[in-house]
């Protein structure tokens, strides 16, 4: 779709807005590369996943999944509107915690945990572990044991229902040749073991398929599977689960493509439930859907140079700031924060290469992108960039990471600094 923009990106006077904001300005103002993320883009992603689940009659628990973004100022504003989180790292906890996010919603993620960071997390009281291996459950009751706690330790277990998804292979993980969760003989094994254990407590079971789920299918189908699960472990353990988790959310559109709707995934679990005749809350763990749609990363045309076979835009973001389409071939549209002035019919358009400074041909933005009357100095917008941007982004070539700014209506502001030269080496000894 040529016109396609995320909701609150809007040419005015063509001018590139996002909600009441020039971009061309924050560009100006803030220096680039920078992402830019949208508040009220964020909010209402959110009430679209609640409201959705709400109207299936389901009570949900959105545990936002924090490895999307990370930043300190998004989860306090998921946190603001009710979230929990879905973390994978203690670092990822640390900043769930940092934000307010009440521990009692926040489940651990992860088929590698380290006792340090199972520790942590038991300090902190979180809801559940979701636990992915013997080995892991093992250790765990090992810690819960030493720590002596005076309540059981809230454990999940994570099932592989063996779908397939039909997104990319990088991000497909309920197959049995990915490394994640356990297959459903297995899992029922281990929940027993938790029901078990005098210090653990088998509080739901998970499931997560993979990311960019564009269809609704995959999901059910593995959701009927454990839902099937769930009443063999409670008919064996005499013990009624208090939650099941659906994984990951929906996908976004990135150039238009149209992801299904909440409200009609939430329709088809709840058919799930009413066929099997049992009824859980829910928990969810999107983290795409809620931030996707509302970020980008705004760029500077540096040169612009060709030859017979080929047009570079060479711009000041990379690689490191944006790996999708390096990583996975994604493709983010990129468009111009000023149109040109001269009508559609008088404008050069030709198709780029938008490239970053890095020393990698891999370092590519954008392919066979048609930009009109394209100049240095021209600034641009990298969209739907909110989720897997900024917190995917490295150091490599000694690129200090990008600012981070927040939009609400008229106003902006800066939610990470731009990294200096010093912070690069800040870790380091001669
Ligand atoms: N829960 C678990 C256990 C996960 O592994 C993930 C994502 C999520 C939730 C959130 O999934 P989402 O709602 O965002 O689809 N870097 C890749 C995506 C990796 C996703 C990994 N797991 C990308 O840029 O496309």
């Amino acid at each position: 779709m040529e016109d396609w923009l995320p909701p609150h990106f809007a040419y005015r006077k063509n001018q590139l807005w996002l909600e009441g904001v020039k971009l061309d300005e924050v560009a100006a103002e803030y220096g680039t590369p920078c992402y830019i993320y949208s508040a009220r883009g964020i909010r209402e992603a959110f009430e679209r996943y609640r409201s959705g689940f709400e109207a299936a009659g389901l009570d949900v628990t959105i545990c936002y999944a924090v490895k999307a973004n990370s930043n300190l100022a998004i989860l306090r504003l998921l946190q603001s509107l009710g979230a929990g989180a879905d973390v994978v790292s203690a670092g990822e906890l640390y900043r769930a915690l940092e934000a307010g996010i009440d521990p009692a919603k926040i489940v651990f993620a992860g088929v590698g945990k380290q006792r340090p960071e199972i520790e942590f997390a038991l300090q902190k009281g979180i809801k559940a572990f979701n636990v992915e291996s013997a080995g892991e459950l093992a250790l765990i009751e090992r810690i819960a044991l030493e720590a002596r706690l005076p309540h059981a330790l809230g454990i999940s277990i994570r099932v592989n229902p063996d779908v397939e998804a039909e997104t990319h292979p990088y991000i497909t993980t309920g197959k049995h040749s990915n490394k994640f969760g356990l297959a459903i003989e297995d899992a029922k094994q281990l929940a027993l073991k938790v029901v078990a254990s005098p210090v653990l407590k088998l509080r739901g079971l998970q499931m997560h398929i993979g990311s960019q789920l564009l269809k609704v299918q995959p999901i059910v189908d593995a959701f009927r599977r454990l839902v099937a699960l769930a009443g063999e472990v409670e008919a064996i353990s005499g013990q009624k689960l208090e939650y099941l988790d659906l994984g990951g959310g929906l996908g976004v559109s990135y150039t238009g493509e149209q992801p299904a709707d909440p409200a009609i995934l939430a329709q088809a679990i709840a058919e799930v439930l009413k066929e099997a005749g049992r009824s859980y809350p829910l928990l969810t763990e999107p983290g795409r859907y809620l931030v996707a749609e509302s970020g980008a990363l705004l760029t500077e045309v540096l040169y612009l140079k060709s030859n017979e076979a080929t047009n570079f835009a060479i711009v000041d973001a990379a690689m490191n700031d944006l790996i999708r389409p390096a990583l996975y071939q994604a493709t983010h549209k990129i468009v111009a924060l000023a149109l040109p002035k001269n009508s559609v019919a008088e404008s050069n358009i030709q198709n780029y290469e938008v490239v970053g400074p890095i020393c990698e041909s891999g370092d590519w933005l954008g392919r066979n992108v048609a930009l009109s009357d394209l100049e240095e100095g021209a600034r641009l917008a990298i969209l739907c960039a909110g989720a897997y941007g900024f917190t995917m982004a490295s150091n490599y070539n000694s690129r200090p990471r990008a600012a981070e700014i927040l939009i609400d209506g008229a106003q902006h502001r800066l939610i990470r600094r731009r990294e200096t030269l010093e912070d690069l080496l800040a870790a380091e000894r001669l």
